[in-house]
């Protein structure tokens, strides 16, 4: 293409993903798929990248819009965003108080609940929101502007903001949007976030940004950091004024002057936990008064004005009325207990995941017992101890017969696991087509339980390329689908076939291949039918593709049924081709180490270069190393390197390297 017409080119597409990114993020409208906007911003990158002087900083590319950075960038935070100091007593939060009042007789104090999420910095410039970060270790965070567009309750603009603006806030996953995330991830076989904490970080953490749109992230802010133009002179007073410009703050912030208000306090929330719209994991004691807070000070980590009081994990006594046995995709038997309904953290909780055999005699649980539960990080249930025990009843053993098939089990993994061997097993055949269609794997927008479960009955499909023979005849004559339904399923059954090799892979359900395993394959093999030729020893070749999963994958497609499975799947038009840059293998086997701050790239970037490259970036100098990456500022590892006569590169020597490929 001539430079006039990748300008034109260029402009059109800029106009045209920011439409989509307008329809999408802010409107939530859609107008097109994911895979076509994804064609779009593909075409721009790629144009960008053959005529870097046309390349923007403001490009789409560069921001929102499901464009991966490789990394986020760093931010400092000239106001440092301290942690607290945590106390887990009321005697402790009583001491807090009469240590301030020593000093400060007339003090008052701030109780606000505290948000279990995730804390971030906001900042506005002229009422216009520039930038926002996560905390980092406090003094230097990531950019994870881009991701923060995409939560609704952050303001994108603020009219009566001063000059410049900038606040501290809690991100959290409402409690709702949580229990649906946990349940997608549990049926499409991976390991569900821990609480709610984990999955806020992760959500917002993601190099994608659509993916943070579609978890549901919300915020609430505490602070102020800095303000240009405004004074305050106590917290109480800056977080009204926030209100005021329009920013969600923290729930409720009341005053008390004294120890008995400020347990009391602490209490009532701690009592209402369950009534907030996030989880709170303790309530926050801070001192009112800004100016107060200046003469107290802080330490390196902690402000010596306030305090976090940490609620201990609730627990409830109920009966164990029955043990329910699931199988999972790969067979796996799951117990579950099922106890007389309690209320536990805001939740009516009845279920809790008992693991395995183990874990049932480690607690020497029958049914019939009195247990004790609790939420583990405050989201899921788990039985903590047995209460009361029937000397009489034996410990419940797990069933020998797979409960959907009747197959007889067999113990795996030193017994810790029982499976059900039959491939053909109903409940294995629900879960494995339910994998294949979910988000992470081919990505089948609406396919899910329901409508899976619906089709297996009717006996539509029985194996993952039944969905590629589905007709509009036969799915609008389910219930509850209508033709325009049926048309959308058709539709993003007809998208998941561009799906890429690595979701393929992943959607297949290879035993202990997770989508991160199953990306590095696609990548090194590129095609379905290289990685199908492979052996074993080819595959545990690739870095974190250790020989228990390569012998997974070749045993998987040693299997008649399965490559079988695959081909039809191809003859329906499903794409086995990876959409990953192949991995270069310039620095293959080689190790290096990075250390002072290089003139261009950032460490990450730098990492991303070797790793690219088949090489491994270590943090520590040793004998092994084989080249070491010096900036400036460079300190004891480039006295090492030296003493040790090591390979010393500045950053034009590894972009040499890059070119040329490894040298030793
Ligand atoms: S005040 C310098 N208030 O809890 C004072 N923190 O270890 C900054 N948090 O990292 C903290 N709700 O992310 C404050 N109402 C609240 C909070 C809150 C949640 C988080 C915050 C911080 C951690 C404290």
């Amino acid at each position: 293409m001539e430079r006039k017409e990748a300008e034109a080119r260029i402009a059109w597409l800029r106009g045209q993903i920011e439409h989509h990114n307008r329809q999408y993020y802010l409107l939530d409208a859609p107008e097109l798929s994911d895979y076509d906007y994804d064609l779009l911003t593909r075409e721009l990158r790629a144009l960008e990248e053959e005529y870097p002087e046309l390349d923007t900083p403001s490009s789409p590319t560069h921001r929102v819009g499901g464009v991966a950075s490789a990394t986020f960038e760093k931010v400092p935070h000239p106001v440092p965003m301290l942690s607290l100091q945590d106390v887990f007593s009321t005697e402790e939060v009583r001491q807090f108080i009469e240590r301030v009042k020593a000093e400060m007789p007339d003090a008052l104090f701030v109780v606000e609940p505290k948000i279990d999420g995730l804390s971030v910095s906001l900042e506005y410039e002229a009422g216009r929101f520039v930038r926002g970060s996560t905390r980092g270790d406090g003094r230097v965070g990531e950019d994870v502007t881009g991701n923060l567009r995409t939560i609704r309750s952050v303001p994108m603009h603020l009219p009566k903001a001063p000059a410049y603006l900038e606040v501290r806030g809690e991100i959290y996953l409402p409690q709702e949007n949580f229990g649906r995330l946990v349940e997608e991830q549990e049926l499409a076989g991976e390991t569900p976030f821990k609480n709610p904490r984990n999955a806020a970080a992760g959500s917002l953490r993601q190099k994608d940004a659509r993916v943070t749109a579609r978890r549901g992230l919300d915020v609430r802010i505490f602070n102020i950091q800095r303000a240009e133009g405004v004074t305050f002179t106590s917290h109480s007073e800056g977080l009204d004024y926030l209100r005021g410009l329009g920013l969600p703050v923290n729930l409720s912030y009341r005053r008390f002057a004294d120890a008995e208000g400020v347990i009391g306090e602490i209490l009532r929330i701690g009592d209402g936990r369950g009534e907030f719209p996030f989880e709170i994991d303790g309530a926050v004691v801070k001192v009112d008064s800004l100016a107060e807070r200046e003469i107290l000070g802080a330490t390196s980590k902690f402000p010596r004005w306030a305090v976090a009081f940490k609620y201990p994990p609730e627990e409830k006594e109920t009966v164990l009325s029955g043990i329910e046995v699931g199988v999972g995709r790969t067979g796996a038997l799951t117990p579950t207990a099922v106890f007389e309904p309690v209320s536990l953290a805001g939740t009516t909780v009845s279920r809790a995941v008992l693991h395995n055999q183990d874990f049932i005699e480690e607690l020497g649980l029958s049914v019939g017992d009195r247990i004790v539960v609790r939420k583990a990080g405050e989201i899921i249930p788990e039985v903590v101890r047995v209460a009361w025990h029937d000397a009489a009843q034996p410990v419940y053993t797990l069933p020998e017969r797979c409960p959907s098939c009747g197959e007889r089990v067999v113990a795996e993994e030193g017994g810790a696991v029982l499976r059900c061997p039959n491939l053909r097993c109903p409940a294995q055949r629900f879960r494995r087509l339910v994998h294949f269609a979910s988000r992470d794997a081919m990505d089948i927008d609406g396919m899910g339980p329901a409508l899976v479960d619906a089709l297996l009955d009717k006996g539509l499909v029985l194996s993952p390329s039944d969905f590629y023979t589905l007709t509009s005849a036969e799915l609008a004559g389910l219930d509850r689908m209508g033709e325009k339904s049926a048309a959308n399923i058709l539709a993003a059954l007809e998208r998941s076939k561009h799906a890429g090799l690595a979701r393929l892979l992943f959607g297949l359900g290879i035993r202990g291949i997770g989508a991160r395993g199953a990306a590095l394959i696609a990548r090194t093999f590129g095609a379905m039918e290289h990685v199908m030729a492979a052996d074993a020893e080819e595959l545990a070749k690739i870095d974190s593709v250790g020989g228990v999963m390569a012998a997974s994958v070749t045993e998987y497609f040693a299997d008649r049924e399965n490559r079988a499975e695959v081909e039809r799947l191809r003859a329906l038009g499903v794409e086995m081709i990876s959409l990953e840059e192949p991995a270069g293998e310039a620095f293959a086997g080689k190790i290096f180490v990075l250390t002072g701050t290089l003139p261009t790239l950032t460490r990450a970037e730098a990492k991303a270069k070797i790793e690219a490259q088949g090489g491994k970036v270590s943090s520590s100098v040793s004998k092994k190393t084989d080249y070491v990456v010096a900036g400036e500022e460079a300190g004891s590892k480039l006295t090492k390197a030296q003493q040790l006569g090591l390979r010393v590169l500045d950053e034009a020597g590894l972009l040499a390297l890059l070119e040329n490929g490894a040298d030793l």
